[in-house]
């Protein structure tokens, strides 16, 4: 039995870098629905169903624990699959996802009670984020700025470091001027990110700002999961094993996928219906 993880394309494969560096003895299973990417933009009919095909897919391939990488994903089909589609097809599955973890994460740190949250449209728009800060502190205040060109850009593999600064920045300032004291990057691809997102910070004088970065999150969430989880535990091989599947099989996903893991990656083909 393996643990499964899933992302709309390549983002969650830094995800799952911080947990297998946490907790490598496991087998991991890697699914990027790449041939549908990006999900940022997508309705949330459209996401729900794509989330479903890719939890079964999972499911089908032994992977009785899956997490959800993906924030948009996360935001916008999670919920409903936990109350819908989990009990109707999958009673024994669990599927953790990124949000929440983030969310306690900021909700401990904030000591101005001042967080902002950047992610793309359709997580903003979910106002999921919102959501779960009302639910754990209310008066909480959340600024939230969607960055549809981040996940594009890291995607292209673009190194002009003036180009990012200037998104960045543009991005940035609105959270900066609201005196924001804790900054959590929404997004798979944010990650990668962070020492840039620090220098833009810096550039707006608010270098003070904690960074929550959800790849050490989840890896430590998913930890004190396990240990509470001894039923799920013991059945998970402890091989190491990593096989990664994508819905769109390229040179990219070798390329970009061997970058945001550290290590070369074989990706395989993933039918998803
Ligand atoms: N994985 C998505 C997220 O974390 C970003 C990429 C996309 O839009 O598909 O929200």
């Amino acid at each position: 039995m393996n643990i499964g993880v899933f992302d709309s394309g390549f983002g969650g494969i830094d995800i799952l870098r911080h947990i297998v560096k946490k907790l490598p003895q496991y087998n991991y299973i890697y699914l990027g629905d790449n041939a549908r990417t990006p999900y940022g933009s997508r309705s949330k009919a459209t996401l729900y169903k794509y989330t479903t095909e890719a939890v079964d897919f999972l499911f089908a391939h032994n992977c009785p624990l899956i997490i959800i990488a993906c924030n948009t994903a996360s935001a916008e089909a999670l919920p409903k699959i936990q109350r819908v589609h989990l009990p109707k097809y999958h009673p024994h599955g669990k599927i953790l996802g990124v949000v929440v973890p983030a969310v306690e994460t900021a909700a401990a740190i904030t000591a101005h009670k001042r967080v902002g949250v950047i992610a793309t449209e359709g997580s903003v728009a979910s106002g999921a984020f919102v959501r779960e800060f009302r639910k754990i502190n209310s008066e909480i205040k959340v600024f939230q700025e969607a960055c549809p060109l981040l996940v594009p850009i890291v995607e292209s593999g673009e190194n002009d470091k003036k180009i990012l600064q200037r998104a960045l920045r543009n991005y940035l300032k609105p959270l900066v001027e609201e005196k924001i004291d804790t900054l959590i990057l929404g997004c798979t691809h944010y990650s990668i990110l962070e020492e840039d997102i620090r220098t833009a910070l810096k550039y707006l004088r608010g270098n003070g700002i904690h960074i929550v970065n959800e790849g050490d999150i989840v890896a430590d969430k998913l930890e004190t999961y396990l240990k509470k989880h001894p039923e799920i535990t013991k059945i998970l091989k402890t091989q190491s094993k990593r096989v990664f599947y994508t819905t769109d099989v390229t040179d990219r996903f070798r390329r970009l996928g061997s970058i945001f893991f550290g290590n070369a990656i074989k990706p395989r083909k993933a039918h998803l219906s």
